[in-house]
């Protein structure tokens, strides 16, 4: 494999951009408009899962039209640099929210395995939310080994190494405003 170079930009690993910036923007905007008339009179709060999501949160809340919280919580389930799920999450960050009778909104950038969304789900189920619903932008699902059924969903993607708009290539990337794929070599 491959080792990625930063310092030699995004395009010497990039094969294709998979979801450009209008189709991301586009779709964010819809996702925003429904999220907005279905919780319209409800007490939502946003809770996005740190590191990955935080740019669709960024674009997300900003279409939204009905007032809402955010919170952040960060769940390890990757090594740094590892480009597989050891499996067993753990909150590093929990939220600064008491969540009970709350409307919350996960928010993610991907889910594939599900394990992640699975553990975070399965913790605030125990906090007595009023509703509690997942909405991710992008959604592996062949690779699902744990079944997810969120809300909300940006795109279906297939089994491909993905980074950009949030997600990283080895901590890096995450600013790209699109999702790309990774070249062959790199994998
Ligand atoms: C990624 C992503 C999800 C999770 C999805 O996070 O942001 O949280 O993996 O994978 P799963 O469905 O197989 O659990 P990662 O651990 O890479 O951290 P990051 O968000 O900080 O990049």
């Amino acid at each position: 494999m491959t080792k990625i170079n930063p310092e030699l930009g995004y395009q010497h690993c990039l094969e294709r951009v998979l979801i450009s910036e209008q189709e991301l923007q586009t779709r964010i905007a819809e996702i925003a408009a429904q999220v907005s008339q279905d919780y319209a009179g409800k007490n939502l709060i946003l809770i996005c899962i740190l590191r990955g999501g935080v740019v669709f949160l960024s674009d997300l809340m900003r279409h939204i039209t009905i007032p809402h919280q955010i919170d952040f919580m960060s769940v390890s389930s990757y090594g740094v640099g590892a480009r597989s799920s050891s499996g067993s999450p753990r909150i590093v960050l929990d939220l600064n929210t008491d969540i009970r009778d709350r409307h919350v909104l996960l928010v993610e950038d991907i889910v594939d395995s599900g394990i992640t969304l699975d553990y975070v789900l399965r913790i605030l189920y125990t906090r007595e939310p009023a509703s509690l619903n997942v909405c991710v932008l992008l959604d592996k699902e062949e690779r699902r080994r744990v079944a997810i059924y969120p809300r909300y969903v940006g795109f279906k993607i297939p089994n491909e190494y993905v980074f950009g708009y949030g997600l990283d290539l080895d901590e890096v990337f995450r600013n790209l405003p699109f999702v790309g794929v990774l070249k062959a070599e790199y994998r």
